[in-house]
């Protein structure tokens, strides 16, 4: 006779023995920079989340250390566009301002850069465009990231976070940082990205919609699980630091494949989607947002995350409190 009781575990012995937590040390904050002063504008579709100019982000900066989050992914709105995506290119860019005004201020906030073209190009594609095949050049993308991944490193960035899975770019990147005398800047490889309608709301936020076609030609085929382990190994083969998986929710079995393929440790970006449909679930009367949102981190963490990338990381930052 089974003489189990789960009676008998009263809430400090549950707490003893859970397998799983979450703490504020897990997150890295997203933050969207553009150029001006004084401005802070909400995206509607994700209530809570803003561009704001560098004065902004600075103040944003010092609320999230009072909330204990000393982790940001930076993004570059920049205020001209072309083909190529100069700004991304310059060292006085949206991106290298931010991250050397970021760094001077707050010495101890650990900034990761978004490393992609889809925010600096006029076309909204992920780099230069191949015209004859009406899609991105791998190869040429290469060559203007490793330039790319230079500004960022020149302005102090802590670690980079190349977004384009361009076939290659880690170990482009890695020679690159290396010849430049970076051999210490760490890579967080977005390694397994799909090609996902739940990045719809980030593409308003970040002004980056494709003008024309989509990105299946450079993001993976959500069916295909056995491409992302393969995909994560080839980028750890590159050199990557970091591997993650992005979307999170909906991809739940390949972040424990990857956590059961890697030893690296493995990030998961909890995209915007996700972030939007908790959002207005929870402004709807619907569900508990916190308590949603809690049991979806945790979700991430069981399923063998140990960083999550999330909108949501100062409202998890004040409950943990
Ligand atoms: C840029 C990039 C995207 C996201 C992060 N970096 C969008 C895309 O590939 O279209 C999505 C993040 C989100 O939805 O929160 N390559
Ligand atoms: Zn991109």
């Amino acid at each position: 006779m089974e003489r189990f009781r789960r009676t008998r575990l009263n809430s400090h012995l549950r707490s003893l023995v859970r397998e799983t937590h979450v703490s504020v040390n897990d997150f890295i904050y997203p933050l969207f920079v553009r150029p001006g002063e004084g401005i802070k504008t909400e995206v509607a579709s994700m209530p809570g989340v803003f561009q704001m100019s560098l004065d902004e982000i600075l103040k944003e900066c010092e609320l999230l250390q009072t909330l204990g989050i000393y982790s940001i992914l930076l993004f570059g709105i920049p205020a001209v566009k072309d083909s190529i995506g100069s700004d991304a290119l310059c060292d006085h860019g949206i991106i290298a301002t931010a991250v050397r005004a970021i760094k001077r201020s707050f010495p101890q906030m650990f900034v990761v850069t978004d490393l992609c073209f889809c925010e600096y190009t006029d076309h909204g594609h992920c780099g230069i465009l191949d015209h004859v095949h009406e899609t991105v050049d791998n190869d040429l993308t290469l060559g203007i990231s490793a330039q790319q991944a230079l500004v960022h490193a020149r302005a102090g960035v802590d670690m980079i976070a190349p977004s384009g899975m361009m076939d290659g770019i880690i170990g482009t990147l890695r020679d690159a940082l290396d010849g430049g005398g970076y051999s210490n800047l760490p890579i967080m490889a977005y390694s397994t990205k799909f090609a996902s309608g739940y990045y719809g709301p980030f593409r308003d936020v970040a002004e980056s919609v494709p003008s024309f076609g989509d990105r299946s030609t450079y993001q993976m085929d959500p069916a295909n699980r056995r491409e992302a382990i393969r995909e994560s190994l080839a980028d750890e083969a590159q050199g990557a630091d970091i591997l993650m998986v992005k979307p999170a929710l909906a991809y739940l079995d390949i972040i424990r494949d990857i956590r059961e393929a890697s030893s690296l440790p493995l990030a998961v970006y909890n995209v915007s989607g996700e972030y939007a449909m908790l959002k207005f679930a929870g402004n709807a009367g619907l569900i508990d947002y916190n308590r949603v949102m809690m049991e979806t981190m945790i979700g991430f963490k069981r399923a063998g995350a140990d960083i999550i990338i999330s909108y949501h990381a100062k409202e998890v930052a004040a409950l943990l409190h």
